[in-house]
């Protein structure tokens, strides 16, 4: 699925060309006959694996990355221990996800004395952390390959160095200002995809480490996105989530300046598309006109996420929010009032340094007075480089755990409510596979993101159908396809 367009194919004879992206495709021709001659005598091409840490644009990169390491001749397998080349691609938003990455290059390590050839490569938004880097040289010297995320279209560059050294190749950009369009990509799923619409973040919230690791906000030209959108729905999409760390803002940094709301519009004209997301909004930057698009187009989906992170006004200015509770609450209420029906799902921090008691109370009064559809609960964590990480009044843990306990309760309990609402009704399902745990089943998405199962076979997969929704199990549903599309009625 990946694309095979070559534009810049200049032979290997020649010196790789100075421009992109046919710098890349030269490096991927070479990889391949790197690749031909290294695995010859196996008979069989080699292997690679990708695992994903993190948020739906690590996802999306990794895509990325499995489409140039398909066009440079490696096939994908699902295990490490079948894999010649294993590549973690990172997220370092809480300390936790640092964690996890360094117990899993443990095992590697095992791995990698079983099968020497293996080569291991780091990218992502961790690798971006100098002392990551420092104590990757130090104790992990069995890596073969770490970048980040600026000089993630050089991949295929990087490979090709990686491929012929016995050395820790290591090319990691404090920034980036390009965007380089034209690569190839290999979806996961062939019904949908993610876009990026725009990378880096200007925010600067005062605990979060991404402006750092991901540079300063860029958009891609209105062009590109929609032709990427254009070919992707006449490959088989239906369903798009536009991404970037704060679509609220797009277009703004652009040299011809495009609301996200006049994006949404021209996205939304796309024949053959039928589902458009997007994510994640800041609710400093949510318009009036961002609300009326989404009321206006049935295409885009009747689901926000809107981060509040704290209910406590006070909390929000040290945050660096750019918002109070008032201001949030009323947004939420505009919202609701435009698309009565439309989920509300938010992220939250508990534990923010200075959080009182009284800190605390608040946010439990807006998950109350807001009731959210579901809610990412998170413990803060303390990210060297960020101004929070340097502020004394810090919450001791067992306060922090008996809060978020308090807090997760409470979200489940209202999620719960929530979710009860709609059995009866008959809703659009797009149906995104066979179940995991019972073949007799398919999975699939409301507009409104909830997850259900239904009876039915793969043949149902990347389709739209009417479903009613006949019971509710806490955060996801049962239901039943009626009218058109129905097994006892299915024709086509
Ligand atoms: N500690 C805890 N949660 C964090 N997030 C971002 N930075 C931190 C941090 N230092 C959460 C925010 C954000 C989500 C993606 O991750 O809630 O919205
Ligand atoms: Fe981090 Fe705030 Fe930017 Fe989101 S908007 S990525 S929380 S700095």
């Amino acid at each position: 699925m990946y694309n095979e367009t070559d534009p810049g194919s200049a032979g290997l004879t020649s010196l790789p060309p100075e421009e992109e992206p046919a710098r890349q495709y030269y490096y991927m021709e070479k990889c391949r006959r790197i690749v031909r001659e290294k695995y010859e005598k196996t008979g069989q091409g080699p292997a690679f694996f990708v695992q994903t840490f993190g948020c739906q644009m690590n996802a999306r990169d990794s895509e990325k990355l499995t489409g140039i390491l398909r066009a440079a001749g490696f096939q994908e397998t699902d295990t490490e221990q079948q894999a010649d080349f294993v590549i973690y691609n990172t997220c370092t938003v809480r300390e936790n996800a640092n964690n996890k990455v360094y117990g899993r290059l443990g095992r590697l390590q095992n791995l990698k004395k079983k099968h020497p050839g293996m080569r291991i490569a780091l990218c992502g938004c961790m690798m971006q952390e100098p002392e990551v880097v420092e104590r990757l040289r130090k104790s992990y010297p069995f890596v073969s390959l770490v970048f980040g995320t600026h000089n993630l279209y050089k991949f295929a560059e990087l490979l090709a160095r990686t491929l012929e050294s016995d050395q820790m190749v290591v090319d990691v950009w404090q920034e980036g200002d390009r965007i380089v369009e034209q690569l190839p990509v290999e979806r996961k799923y062939a019904f949908k995809s993610g876009v990026n619409i725009m990378f880096g973040c200007n925010n600067f919230c005062s605990y979060c480490i991404v402006p750092y690791v991901r540079g300063r906000e860029k958009s891609r030209e209105p062009e590109e996105i929609l032709g990427e959108i254009k070919s992707l729905v006449a490959d088989g999409v239906v369903e798009i989530m536009l991404l970037g760390q704060n679509v609220n803002s797009y277009g703004k940094t652009l040299k011809h300046p495009v609301t996200f709301a006049r994006l949404l519009r021209e996205v939304a004209k796309t024949e053959g598309l039928e589902r458009i997301r997007f994510m994640t909004s800041h609710p400093k930057d949510l318009s009036g006109d961002l609300i009326e698009v989404m009321r206006q187009v049935p295409k885009i989906c009747r689901h926000l996420h809107l981060p509040l992170q704290s209910g406590s006004s006070g909390i929000l200015k040290a945050m660096n929010r750019h918002y109070d509770k008032e201001t949030y609450l009323k947004l939420v209420d505009q919202v609701r009032t435009a698309m009565p029906d439309i989920a509300l799902t938010t992220d939250i921090i508990v534990g923010f340094p200075g959080e009182t008691e009284e800190d605390f109370l608040e946010t439990m009064d807006v998950v109350q007075k807001v009731e959210f559809d579901s809610a990412f609960t998170f413990i803060y964590s303390r990210r060297t480089g960020t101004p929070a990480a340097s502020l004394a009044d810090q919450v001791p843990e067992d306060v922090v755990k008996e809060r978020f306990e308090r807090l997760l309760k409470k979200v489940q309990e209202i999620s719960a409510k929530k979710a009860r609402r709609l059995v009866g009704n008959v809703e659009k399902v797009l149906v995104e596979g066979v179940n995991d745990h019972d073949t007799s089943l398919v999975t699939g998405r409301l507009s409104n993101n909830s997850v259900v199962h239904l009876p039915g076979t793969g043949e149902l997969t990347g389709r739209l159908v009417d479903v009613k929704i006949t019971a509710c199990r806490g955060f996801y549903y049962y239901g039943q396809i009626v009218g058109r599309g129905a097994p006892d009625t299915h024709t086509s």
